[in-house]
């Protein structure tokens, strides 16, 4: 076993401080278990769409279980550029919207992390109007904003979108966006908050169908009813959306991340280990966990929001990704790592996103064997997986190298951390006190000039 010399190599002692300005490899020294409990941090997803929905209420919010991740400081820094006060203290974040003063996000921002679109919704209901920039696409796909602006335009806002910027305004005769019945052509999770968060404050009901079924979207309806807003059915098919005049000052906490959950659970299925995780919500963790115990392992509830994963003999399966409560694409790439050393063919099919299968050539550079055709690889299983320097193309594709480099024979160097930062709180910190070989890097300097 090689160990963890680590020569004329800087350490980033604290990741939560690694920025992109700050180029950094993970090197993992893998075939060690891991063992003990790992603590889940808040939920990314649902954490990035209810700071976007304070901007609903004119009085304070405070967050609590907020996670340590960029995109997190990315949105902190949006809601400051609009004019919001902010005070984060450890996993407290307070919000004071009272002084929003503008309704024309950054471009710089924006452009940077897709979910800051979604202060689109709560603008135009509060400010009636919002100058919100394109997105863009991204590593995973095109990811369009058509039916957040179907959803905005049902609801009564024009919208225009020019040079790059969605603009949406309210038409000043009515003065407030009215309630319709939208339906959604795919259960799109960002359009659904959209909707969702403009309709709280608009005039009469909104009907959201085939909405998104998330656990993060009903965080966000339980996030806006704690405000005052008057939801039902979030978490089903159809949400139904009363509109109230105005929201109220609330505390709030959001609920454990089911991806960083389940990036633990595969950590631990594939370094054949026994793990304790908490806090989290098993149902929200339902595909993942029912995938698990195909594959061959046991999972057990020892309390009501502490689950345990004993270590099984792994065999192949087949995954295809769905909306809740099917399984989730944000889920795939770290399941494809644990199949690729798993007994048997497995197929993972992805139907979510057009273009996430990037990790797939990067996971065989480390030995695994798998096929890619259109949106479906085919997986079959090799004894072990060999350490190899990788690169991570989006967050969950950095993730899934991580998993399989703690799985590997030797040394393994992730670079890409830029992503992994985006959304895991810490990740090598916690599998460093779960005995993993595990160090950031600061990346040697580059000796090709940019052409
Ligand atoms: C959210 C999550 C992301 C997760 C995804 C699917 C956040 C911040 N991100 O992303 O981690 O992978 O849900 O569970 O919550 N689409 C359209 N038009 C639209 C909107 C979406 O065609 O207007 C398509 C997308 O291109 C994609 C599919 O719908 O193919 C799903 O996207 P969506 O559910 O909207 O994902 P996001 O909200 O972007």
């Amino acid at each position: 076993m090689l160990e963890p010399t680590i020569i004329n190599s800087p350490i980033v002692s604290n990741p939560a401080s690694a920025t992109e300005e700050q180029p950094s490899v993970l090197h993992i020294w893998g075939r060690t278990p891991l063992q003990g409990h790992v603590a889940i941090s808040g939920a990314k997803n649902s954490a990035l769409a209810i700071m976007a929905g304070a901007l609903l209420c004119p009085q304070d919010c405070r967050l609590h279980n907020l996670p340590w991740l960029v995109d997190i400081n990315r949105m902190i820094q949006l809601l400051a550029a609009l004019g919001l006060k902010l005070n984060r203290q450890g996993d407290v974040l307070d919000i004071d919207s009272s002084s929003l003063s503008t309704s024309q996000a950054p471009y710089e921002l924006v452009s940077q992390m897709r979910a800051s679109f979604f202060v689109i919704g709560p603008l135009v209901a509060r400010l009636g109007m919002a100058s919100v920039p394109l997105p863009g696409g991204c590593a995973i796909g095109a990811r369009p904003v058509d039916l957040h602006v179907r959803g905005l335009q049902a609801l009564g806002a024009e919208v225009r979108i020019e040079h790059g910027l969605v603009h949406a305004c309210i038409n000043e005769r009515r003065g407030r966006l009215k309630g319709a019945k939208i339906y959604l052509d795919y259960p799109s999770v960002g359009a659904t908050e959209t909707i969702l968060m403009a309709a709280t404050l608009a005039d009469g009901e909104t009907l959201i169908e085939n909405a998104a079924q998330e656990p993060e979207i009903v965080d966000l309806a339980n996030f806006c009813r704690a405000m005052g807003a008057n939801i039902q059915g979030a978490g089903t098919k159809t949400i139904a959306v009363s509109g109230v005049d105005h929201l109220h000052s609330v505390e709030y906490s959001v609920i454990p991340d089911r991806i960083e959950a389940g990036t633990f659970l595969v950590a631990a299925a594939i370094t054949g280990s026994e793990l304790l995780l908490s806090p989290v919500i098993p149902e929200h963790l339902a595909p993942a966990i029912a995938k698990l115990r195909e594959i061959g392992l046991q999972i057990r509830l020892e309390t009501p929001d502490c689950l345990r994963i004993l270590p099984g003999e792994l065999r192949a399966t087949d995954i295809e990704t769905r909306p809740f409560p099917g399984f989730p694409t944000d889920m795939q790439a770290q399941f494809m790592a644990l199949l690729a050393i798993s007994e048997g063919n497995s197929v993972v099919s992805e139907t979510v996103f057009e273009n996430r299968l990037h990790h797939v050539a990067e996971l065989k550079r480390m030995g695994a064997d798998i096929r890619v055709k259109g949106n479906h690889a085919f997986v079959t299983g090799v004894p072990r997986l060999s350490g190899a320097p990788v690169q991570g193309t989006d967050l969950r594709a950095a993730a899934a190298l991580v998993v399989a480099g703690l799985a590997a024979e030797g040394k393994t160097e992730v670079g890409g951390l830029q992503h992994l930062d985006r959304g895991y709180d810490n990740l090598e910190g916690k599998l460093r006190q779960l005995g993993a070989k595990i160090e950031r890097v600061q990346a040697p300097p580059s000796n090709v000039t940019p052409a």
